[in-house]
């Protein structure tokens, strides 16, 4: 299985999902994906491009299943965090922040809640996908929270019954909005970034990240 070509992962569908890709195809690396296929071979570079959930991203990184991935620094830290947890293995090198996919992990509440500060929801039952980020913000500040994991639907949770606040991704805020939830307190400021497995030693794929990222750099210096 193993060989000398690189291995990028990319977000399949979502909010980093075409970005990724046009950065990577600004770089010069040429690949096309067919409608389903999960892997794609560059015709110009030793790259494949494999297209994966964001949030299995860090984890194929941390274990060396691929060289890069793009992914936000919002599942990249909740991934460590809940790694070292578990104590598997959880190191990465960020090789750069990128000028995409930009959101903030907020708390938010019910419109009709009255909210006089995060203290307020001390113990509180807190939908989030997001737990470990979430339990450390509430700890840096003294505070209990009670878990309601949920990968999805977060934003209908206060009113489902299921909790009494949420923590989630916030970009323009139409979500919030459209549930009646208002964004109190932002936990968590997140950009798309590229992360290294901290594990390769092949020399020849070593200078083709250093490539990828000099072109990475122009790339990001003609649209600043
Ligand atoms: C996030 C979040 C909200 C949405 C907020 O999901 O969970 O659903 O974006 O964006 P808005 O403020 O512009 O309305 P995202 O698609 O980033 O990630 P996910 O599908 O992996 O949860
Ligand atoms: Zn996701
Ligand atoms: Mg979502």
């Amino acid at each position: 299985m193993s060989n000398n070509r690189l291995r990028i992962a990319i977000q399949k569908s979502g909010r980093l999902a075409d970005e990724s890709i046009q950065l990577l195809k600004t770089c010069g690396i040429k690949f096309t994906f067919s409608k389903q296929t999960l892997i794609a071979h560059s015709d110009n570079f030793d790259i494949d491009m494999l297209r994966v959930r964001d949030d299995d991203i860090p984890g194929l990184v941390m274990d060396g299943v691929v060289d890069l991935g793009i992914v936000g620094e919002n599942v990249l830290v909740e991934t460590q965090l809940t790694r070292q947890k578990l104590s598997s293995p959880a190191e990465y090198q960020k090789i750069k922040v990128l000028n995409f996919g930009e959101c903030r992990l907020s708390i938010a509440t019910p419109s009709e809640q009255e909210y006089t500060g995060i203290e307020s929801l001390n113990n509180a039952r807190i939908a989030t996908s997001y737990p470990y980020l979430l339990k450390q913000y509430m700890n840096s500040k003294g505070l209990t929270v009670q878990d309601c994991e949920l990968k999805g639907s977060v934003e209908v949770a206060p009113r489902a019954g299921l909790a009494d606040a949420i923590c989630d991704l916030v970009s323009t805020g139409a979500t919030l909005a459209a549930n009646g939830l208002v964004e109190q307190d932002v936990i968590f400021h997140s950009k798309a970034c590229l992360i290294q497995s901290a594990t390769i030693t092949d020399e020849y794929k070593l200078n083709l990240i250093e490539k990828i990222l000099s072109r990475i750099d122009g790339v990001m210096q003609a649209n600043e």
